[in-house]
């Protein structure tokens, strides 16, 4: 399905992204793991090459015009090739609009969205060329739906989807397909420390947490595991997906069908 296909996943040093990464390596592809967090970067790729797996590191800022095209170039000079783009880096700030800082604001949405049209931006001349590229791109429930504190985030993630579309609409004849994923609550460290930092707010357990705050919100009571967004990334870049584009993914236990 991916086999020898090179990817490009960026935010790849933790959570979501590395787990895809490593998904996505396990089904043969070649990975470049490319994040701003250089040690901890170079500390998950060094292992995962003692595994016997194809992978680089590259470090990169997203944000930045000059490092995403050396970034892109690197790849090539690498392995000739490239033909899976996931835009993945992101992060989180919760607080209400009056206090939200205006540079925190800003600093999010070029993380998350302008970093993803800086990506998209340089890979299509290359995808274009070989007439065929998989763009993925990371957004989520709250791409679609609202979530009081989370200015940024919210904006960013619909903004995500927006991209998709047109990045998809311009590349409809050109066998490259855009689509973004919207996961909900995923069980990773991130998720996990919140929890127990509200558990350590309220002076109850995090499970009691999960229980009485995250699970009435999604029908299927559970978090979603990283492997089921891993899942759906791989059919995406399948054949058998080769007719879906410009979409939004929700992979939520029903959070949004309410
Ligand atoms: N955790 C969830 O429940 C959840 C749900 C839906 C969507 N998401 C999205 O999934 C993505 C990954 O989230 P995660 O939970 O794995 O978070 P994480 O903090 O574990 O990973 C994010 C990675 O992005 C990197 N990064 C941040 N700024 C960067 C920049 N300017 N350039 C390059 N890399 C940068 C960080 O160093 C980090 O390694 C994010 O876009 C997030 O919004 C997460």
């Amino acid at each position: 399905m991916v086999e020898d296909k090179v990817m490009i996943m960026t935010g790849a040093a933790s959570g979501i992204g590395l787990g895809i990464a490593k998904a996505f390596l396990n089904k043969g592809a070649k990975v470049v793991l490319a994040d701003l967090d250089k040690d901890k970067l170079n500390q998950e790729v060094a292992q995962l090459k003692i595994q016997g797996f194809d992978c680089i590191a590259i470090q990169v800022d997203v944000t930045e015009e000059n490092e995403m095209p050396q970034m892109i170039e690197e790849t090539m000079r690498h392995y000739g090739r490239l033909d899976i783009l996931f835009n993945n880096a992101g992060l989180q700030h919760v607080t209400p609009i009056e206090s939200f800082s205006t540079e925190k604001f800003r600093q999010m949405v070029d993380i998350m969205l302008t970093g993803s049209f800086i990506g998209t931006k340089y890979v299509l001349p290359i995808m274009k060329e070989q007439g065929y590229g998989r763009i993925l791109n990371m957004s989520s429930i709250n791409g679609v739906i609202g979530f009081a504190g989370k200015a940024a985030y919210n904006s960013a993630k619909h903004g995500i989807i927006g991209l998709t579309k047109v990045a998809a609409l311009e590349t409809a004849t050109e066998g490259i397909t855009v689509n973004a994923l919207c996961p909900g609550y995923i069980d990773t460290p991130l998720v996990r420390n919140q929890m127990e930092d509200l558990a350590s707010h309220r002076g109850v357990s995090s499970e009691q947490v999960l229980e009485e705050v995250l699970f009435p919100l999604i029908p299927q009571k559970q978090l979603i595991d990283i492997q089921d967004v891993a899942d759906y990334a791989l059919f995406l870049c399948s054949d058998g997906a080769k007719s879906v584009t410009g979409q939004a993914i929700l992979i939520d236990g029903g959070y949004t069908a309410q």
